[in-house]
């Protein structure tokens, strides 16, 4: 993968990134991409719950959301130190931090998979694994952090994919088409 013939030196650029809200599809994206590939798949959020040993809902209520968000640090800079190309599904508040953007940067291709506040509605009202999203008004909440995120993550990623009306297949085959 070469973005405009860059030469990406020892970065390790070939890793594939997916960011992007809550419920817009990162860990499915990310498996079936991992598989065409015949990459390893990661998530972080999945490994901070097996670091850790309990559930991200009881990580933010026993040890707080800041103890979360250092975890997310650590486990981005440990898969950016393995030196294998990987797919990489990050949770949706991870890029919010400056330092974790950096990281990001450096260590692949950043693919941001954008979604409506209404297709986020549609797929997580009644969802009960995620604390940011909890409580009364779904569409308040949603609102607000998309608001505050989309910017955050348009500014972080390299490639911009509406995911709204898109199948699996069509998303990964924009993703592979770009590297080329
Ligand atoms: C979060 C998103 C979640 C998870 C945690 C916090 C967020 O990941 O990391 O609940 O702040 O947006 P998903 O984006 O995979 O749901």
């Amino acid at each position: 993968m070469r973005k405009n013939g860059d030469n990406m030196g020892t970065k390790n650029k070939e890793n594939i990134i997916l960011i992007g809200f809550m419920g817009c599809g990162k860990t499915s994206v990310g498996k079936r991409l991992a598989k065409r590939l015949n990459y390893p798949f990661v998530d972080t959020d999945h490994l901070i719950e097996k670091n850790i040993g309990c559930t991200i809902n009881e990580i933010f209520s026993s040890k707080g959301e800041d103890f979360f968000r250092e975890m997310e640090t650590s486990i981005l800079r440990e898969i950016g130190s393995d030196s294998r190309h990987k797919v990489i599904a990050t949770g949706g508040g991870l890029p919010e931090k400056k330092q974790n953007r950096e990281i990001l940067k450096e260590i692949g291709h950043v693919v941001y998979l954008k979604i409506s506040k209404e297709t986020v509605i549609k797929r997580l009202s009644g969802d009960t694994t995620r604390p940011k999203l909890k409580g009364d008004d779904l569409s308040t909440k949603v609102d607000a952090l998309l608001r505050e995120r989309e910017p955050i993550y348009e500014e972080v990623a390299d490639q911009v994919i509406e995911t709204d009306d898109k199948s699996y297949n069509e998303i990964i085959n924009l993703i592979t088409n770009a590297m080329g």
